[in-house]
């Protein structure tokens, strides 16, 4: 079983666009792509940069210090120097609003 929490509203998380925030002490960067939200961990595996003030191009975060890029789908690394997956959280919306699942 899931244990949901209300992150945001589905307004807060601009379309095709990353916004970083802080929920439950976690460093977080949600993501909208084509209408979708997606959430990872915000800080680079590769080195202390915050993805939130990286470049979103279609499903892939480009994190601004060194230009490694991550699915936001999955986390998973899709180009150097990143190599090491970003944790990525289940996401549900209901009621207009975004709810994490981040044990
Ligand atoms: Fe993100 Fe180096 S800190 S690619």
């Amino acid at each position: 079983v899931l244990n949901w929490t209300d992150a945001a509203t589905v307004e807060d998380v601009p379309a095709d666009d990353v916004i970083g925030m802080i929920v439950a002490g976690k460093d977080l960067a949600l993501y909208s792509v084509e209408g979708e939200i997606f959430a990872t961990d915000n800080i680079c595996t590769h080195g202390h940069a915050r993805l939130c003030e990286g470049f979103l191009e279609g499903h892939e975060i480009e994190c601004p210090l060194h230009q490694g890029k991550f699915d936001v789908r999955n986390g998973k690394p899709t180009c150097a120097p990143v190599t090491e997956a970003i944790r990525s959280y289940p996401v549900k919306i209901e009621g207009g609003r975004v709810w994490l699942a981040l044990d």
